[in-house]
């Protein structure tokens, strides 16, 4: 007889967008548009939303005006709001903006790890170290991000014995929570379920997110995957914008529309408005000048007009 999975009743989703959606963009967006956009998303009901990163704008000049935009955000009670920062430097310069959360974002790869953030793995948790230690101090929540969890644009497929080591190094560190990152997209299910496995011998399901890139249209039944071992947190970027300027080869991640319209249909919560969510992937898509990469939304504004 065969069992039917059971999933999590409610979600949460880390809207990407404004970070790993925009860092990607070739052309300068102005920082009120990257505001508005963040108005928009935490009117459609996220509560979560990353929001820029304090990484050199000499690597990522798209995020250069990045205490400008958390400046101009009207802050919502209840939505948290978080930043990346790379090492010290970053941290500081981020903590005047008061962010609720930080993200520190390692590799298990080394060859990514260099090309991203120009150091070894070990290097970048002892980067990370001090980071962790005064964000703590400051009552502000740690996020790690684990990049090329599957595979890697450099070194090819990444067992999960990295992940596990990763997630080791970063709860050794004091990092909260892990995300496992498919930053190109190669991953199919079951390789997904074994590296969220991995981060999961050293965090628990609510410690651990799930952050997919669609590169090979695989990021929903990845998402569908990791529902079925119990992860309820996720980042997904709207419009399906994001990628990651170091990661060859990388595009989108999951569209929060296409991931809100899956859960929706499974009579799973997220507390997110689809209509208004997908009115901010198209606003920021018409300011793009394209068509947002997301089935879902494409579908239902096609259907808006009669
Ligand atoms: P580095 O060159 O080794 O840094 O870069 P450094 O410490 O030697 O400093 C060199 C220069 O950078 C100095 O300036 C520093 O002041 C400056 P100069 O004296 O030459 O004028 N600098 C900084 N400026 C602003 N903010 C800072 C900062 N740090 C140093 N925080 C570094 C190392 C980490 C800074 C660099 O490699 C970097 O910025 N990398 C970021 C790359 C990035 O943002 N990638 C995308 C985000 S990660 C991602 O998208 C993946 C994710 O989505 C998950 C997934 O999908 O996998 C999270
Ligand atoms: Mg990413």
């Amino acid at each position: 007889m065969s069992s039917t999975p059971s999933y999590p009743r409610r979600v949460k989703l880390v809207e990407v967008g404004p970070r790993d959606g925009l860092q990607n963009e070739k052309q300068p967006v102005p920082a009120a548009v990257k505001v508005e956009l963040v108005h928009r998303l935490q009117a459609a009901g996220l509560t979560e939303i990353e929001v820029t990163s304090f990484v050199s704008p000499k690597w990522v000049p798209q995020m250069a005006d990045n205490a400008e935009v958390m400046a101009g955000i009207q802050r919502q009670p209840g939505v948290r709001y978080s930043v990346l920062t790379p090492n010290v430097q970053g941290y500081q310069a981020a903590a005047l903006s008061q962010p609720d959360e930080i993200v520190v974002f390692g590799a298990a790869s080394e060859a990514f790890s260099q090309k991203n953030i120009n150091c070894s793995i070990e290097e970048s948790i002892q980067r990370f170290r001090p980071v962790v230690q005064a964000a703590v101090a400051a009552g502000i929540a740690v996020r790690g991000a684990i990049s090329c969890a599957v595979g890697c644009p450099y070194e090819g497929d990444i067992a999960p014995e990295r992940v596990e080591m990763v997630a080791r190094l970063m709860r050794g560190i004091g990092v909260q929570h892990v995300g496992v990152a498919d930053t190109i997209g190669v991953g199919t299910p079951r390789k997904v379920q074994r590296a969220l496995q991995a981060a999961l011998t050293h965090y628990t399901l609510d410690q651990v997110s799930g952050h997919f890139h669609d590169t090979y249209g695989m990021a929903l039944a990845n998402t569908l995957a990791s529902l079925e071992l119990g992860i309820w947190n996720f980042d997904t970027s709207v419009a399906g914008l994001g990628g990651c300027p170091y990661a060859k080869g990388a595009t989108g991640n999951v569209a929060s529309e296409d991931v809100v319209y899956l859960l929706q249909g499974m009579g799973i919560e997220t507390g997110i408005d689809l209509d208004a969510l997908i009115d901010a992937g198209k606003f920021i898509s018409d300011f793009l000048g394209r068509k947002p990469h997301s089935r879902a939304a494409n579908a239902l504004l096609t259907k808006r007009l009669g």
